[in-house]
């Protein structure tokens, strides 16, 4: 642990998910949940203002204590239960099949072990449940894929692990998930840093 880590990072974390060009993936990916909610990497609570009135229970789980409260203070509506839970993804403190719809946005670049974090979500989602995402990751066009491999050394080292170069349809889908929507391309910026994968996804 160290000042990065511990003081700078959550900070350029929360500055960088306000980015507005984010928004629309939001509304978009958020307003497809259900029922009780597992957040996979919660952060400053982003996407939390975005959650309707089908949902009855948010469960938002973040390893980083400082991003935990930051969401705590975000605007959402306060009749909502949120429970937070300081814990990784790779080993969710949660009972099988206890989920009805897990949400991660911009996560799966960060997660350590993703395989393995891919796994508990299927664990701890019911067999009707649904994975909503939206990541960004492995581009299509050869000539920016090599620019991806060429940064992620370096943009791992300075963005708290984040890779630019998952291949994460095909993650998605080796952990034991069946797409049913998957949309794909580039938002306005970097092409590196900037190709998106939004969908859903049922347990196989
Ligand atoms: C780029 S931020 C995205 C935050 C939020 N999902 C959003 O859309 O604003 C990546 C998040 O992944 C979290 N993260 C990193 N490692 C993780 C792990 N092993 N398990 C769960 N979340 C993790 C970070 O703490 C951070 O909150």
């Amino acid at each position: 642990m160290s000042f990065y880590n511990d003081v700078i990072l959550p900070r350029l974390c929360h500055l960088s998910m306000r980015n507005k060009r984010l928004v629309p993936y939001r509304e978009r990916v958020i307003g497809g949940a259900q029922g009780c909610i597992l957040e996979i990497g919660v952060g400053s609570g982003m996407n939390l203002p975005f959650y309707g009135y089908g949902v009855h229970e948010i469960l938002a789980l973040d390893p980083a204590a400082q991003l935990i409260d930051m969401a705590r203070e975000a605007p959402y509506r306060r009749e909502l239960p949120v429970r937070f839970l300081a814990a990784s993804a790779e080993e969710i403190p949660l009972e099988d099949q206890s989920v009805d719809t897990v949400v991660t946005t911009w996560t799966l670049c960060t997660i350590p072990k993703a395989g393995a974090a891919l796994s508990e979500m299927r664990r701890v989602l019911r067999p009707s449940g649904r994975l909503l995402f939206v990541e960004h990751g492995l581009a299509p066009d050869e000539s920016v894929r090599r620019w991806q491999n060429w940064l992620t050394p370096a943009w791992r080292r300075i963005s708290g692990g984040c890779h630019l170069n998952r291949p994460i349809r095909a993650m998605i889908e080796a952990g034991g998930f069946r797409l049913d929507r998957l949309q794909t391309g580039y938002m306005p910026g970097p092409k590196p840093m900037t190709y998106m994968y939004e969908g859903s996804a049922r347990p196989k």
